[in-house]
C-alpha cells in the first residue's frame, strides 16, 4: 500500500486499482446453505458457488487477473513446441527470478511430484521449515519422509515474531548430522508457510540455511508460491531490507535457491505452475519426466494463454501496489477481528486470515475436528466459504491413529484484488455474532475418509444437530436477513 495518511489516522487499506468486469454474488437464505452444507458432506469444497457468497476457499487461481494479463492471452503463440508464449515466459522468470533454465508443469504439485520422483529415495528424510499438503503426500508416495525444523514459537497462535517461517538452523545442524547426507535429498524452505498461518522467513534465515547447505553439500529447493508477499512482508519487517525494491529481495531469495519451483495459480494471479534453475545438470535430471507427465518442454500441460498471463503475472509481483492489497486487508480483517474478541493467528500473514479454531471452539476435543467444525458454522451462518487447516488436513500416524495437528485454523482466503472492504466488514460482523454464539457450535466425523489428501474428498456429518440448533438462533438473532 503506498503511503497514503488518513486525516483521522485511521488505519484503512486502499485500493490502487478500479473494477472493470464484475461478476454477481449469489447469498442465498440461511435455509438452502443448510442443505447445500449437508450435500457438501460439512466439508466446504463440496460446496457449489451457486450457494456460496463470498469465496474464501484459497487464492489459488482465483486472483483478480489484471487488464495487461487479459490483454496478453488473446495474442498466444499456439503451438506444440517452441511457442513464443513460452519464450516470453522464459524471458520473465530469467528477469524476475533469475533462473535461465525452465521446465513447465501443470500447477504446483506437479512440480513437486517431479522433484520427488528425481530427487527423493524411499527412506530419505526431506527437512523443511513446514510442510504443504501436497508437497508432504508427494513425499510419503515415493516412500520418504519429512522433518519439520521450526522455531517453538511458530506454533504459538498469538505471538510477536514476525518470520515464524524461519528454519532453527541449530536443529537443522542436528538433523543433518544425527540423519546423514546420504538420505537426505534436499532442504525445502517455503515461501510464507502456508498451513501456519501464511508466515514468513527472513532473508537472514535464508542465508544461513544457505550457509549451512554448502557446509554439507546439500541442495536447497525453494517453494515460491507465495514468494512474493513473502518479498513484501521482508521489506516490512526485516530492517536490512526496508529500502530495497521487491525486484531485489525476490531475486537475493531465489538466489540463494539451487532449484526454485512454484504454483502460478498463486505467485502469478494465473493457472500453472514450472521450476527453475541455475543448474544445467539438475536441470536435465528433472526435464525427462515432464513430457511423461505434463507435456511438451514448451507448454507442460498448460494453455499458451495461461503462459502468457503467467508472464505478465511475474512481472506484475514487483509492483508493490499489487502485492501488498491481499496482505493489507488481511490484516485489515485480523486485527478489527481481534478487537472485536475473534481469536486469530497474529501476525496477520499472508494469503488469508486465519481463525484459531481450537480457541475459538475451546469446548469441542480435538477428536472432533474444531477447525472443520468451525469452516461448515462459518458458511452456515454467513455463506462466506474458508477452509479447514488443521486435523482434516492433516495425515494419521502409521498407526491408524490421529495426531493432534501442529494448528487448529480456518483459513479465509483474501485473493488479491477481489473484494471490498465493505465485505470485509460482513464478515467481521458474522464472525462476531458466530462468536458470541460459539457453545452452539458441536463436532463433526468422518462417513467418508479417503486415503491421501482426505481434506479434498472426504464427508463429514455432525455429531449433534447442532447446525439446526445454529440456524434456529441466526434466525432469532437476524429475522428474516439473508
Ligand atoms: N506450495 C504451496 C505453498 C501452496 O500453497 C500450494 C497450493 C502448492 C504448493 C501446490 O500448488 O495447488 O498449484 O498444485 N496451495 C493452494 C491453497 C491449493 O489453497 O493454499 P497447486
Amino acid at each position: 500500500m503506498p503511503n497514503v495518511k488518513f486525516y483521522k489516522n485511521e488505519e484503512l487499506p486502499l485500493e490502487m486499482h478500479k473494477v472493470r468486469i464484475v461478476q454477481k454474488l449469489n447469498l442465498v437464505p440461511i435455509e438452502r446453505r443448510m442443505e447445500a452444507l449437508k450435500d457438501a458432506g460439512y466439508n466446504t469444497y463440496g460446496l457449489s458457488t451457486n450457494d456460496v457468497f463470498l469465496d474464501m476457499l484459497t487464492d489459488s487461481g482465483t486472483n483478480a487477473m489484471s487488464d495487461n494479463q487479459l490483454a496478453a492471452m488473446m495474442k498466444a503463440d499456439d503451438a506444440y513446441a517452441g511457442s513464443q508464449s513460452f519464450a516470453r515466459m522464459h524471458k520473465a522468470v530469467e528477469d524476475v527470478l533469475g533462473k535461465k533454465y525452465l521446465l513447465p508443469v501443470h500447477q504446483g504439485r506437479a512440480a513437486e511430484n517431479v522433484l520427488a520422483r528425481t530427487f527423493i529415495k524411499p527412506g530419505d528424510i526431506v527437512p523443511m521449515n513446514y510442510h504443504f499438503t501436497t508437497a508432504l503426500a508427494h513425499i510419503l508416495e515415493v516412500g520418504a519422509n519429512i522433518a519439520e525444523l521450526l522455531h517453538d514459537d511458530a506454533f504459538e497462535t498469538s505471538s510477536k515474531n514476525p518470520f515464524k517461517g524461519n528454519i532453527h538452523i541449530d536443529k537443522l545442524v542436528d538433523f543433518i548430522e544425527k540423519t546423514g547426507v546420504e538420505k537426505i535429498p534436499f532442504i525445502r524452505m517455503e515461501a510464507s508457510t502456508n498451513l501456519i498461518g501464511g508466515q514468513p522467513f527472513s532473508i537472514a534465515n535464508m542465508m544461513d540455511v544457505r550457509r549451512v547447505a554448502d557446509k554439507y553439500g546439500l541442495l536447497l529447493v525453494l517453494d515460491a508460491s507465495l514468494l512474493g508477499e513473502n518479498a513484501w512482508l521482508v521489506k516490512q519487517r526485516e530492517e536490512k531490507w526496508k529500502e530495497n525494491s521487491l525486484g531485489d529481495i525476490i531475486k537475493m531469495m531465489t538466489g540463494l535457491a539451487d532449484i526454485v519451483y512454484f504454483s502460478a495459480r498463486k505467485l502469478s494471479s494465473s493457472r500453472g505452475g514450472a521450476i527453475c534453475t541455475n543448474r544445467a545438470e539438475l536441470h536435465q535430471k528433472m526435464e525427462v519426466i515432464i513430457p511423461l507427465f505434463e507435456g511438451f518442454l514448451t507448454y507442460g500441460g498448460m494453455s499458451v494463454r495461461e503462459i502468457e498471463a503467467i508472464a505478465v503475472g511475474l512481472y506484475e509481483t514487483l509492483d508493490e501496489t499489487m502485492i501488498s492489497q491481499s496482505p493489507t486487508f488481511i490484516k485489515y480483517l485480523v486485527d478489527n477481528a481481534e478487537a472485536r474478541g475473534v481469536p486469530m493467528v497474529t501476525p496477520a500473514g499472508v494469503l488469508g486470515a486465519h481463525l484459531n479454531a481450537a480457541k475459538f471452539c475451546d469446548h469441542l476435543p480435538m477428536s472432533e475436528y474444531p477447525a472443520a467444525s468451525l469452516g461448515a458454522a462459518v458458511y452456515l451462518c454467513g455463506g462466506i466459504r474458508g477452509m479447514e487447516r488443521g486435523m482434516m488436513s492433516s495425515v494419521r500416524g502409521e498407526d491408524g491413529v490421529e495426531i493432534p495437528s501442529d494448528v487448529e485454523l480456518l483459513r479465509l482466503a483474501v485473493p488479491r484484488r477481489v473484494f471490498t472492504l465493505s465485505q470485509m466488514n460482513y464478515i467481521l460482523d458474522r464472525l462476531e455474532w458466530l462468536h458470541d454464539n460459539r457453545q452452539l457450535i458441536g463436532g463433526l466425523r468422518w462417513v467418508y475418509e479417503p486415503r491421501v489428501l482426505r481434506f479434498f474428498l472426504g464427508k463429514m456429518e455432525p455429531t449433534s444437530n447442532w447446525p439446526n440448533r445454529l440456524m434456529e438462533k441466526f434466525r432469532a438473532d437476524f429475522g428474516d436477513s439473508l
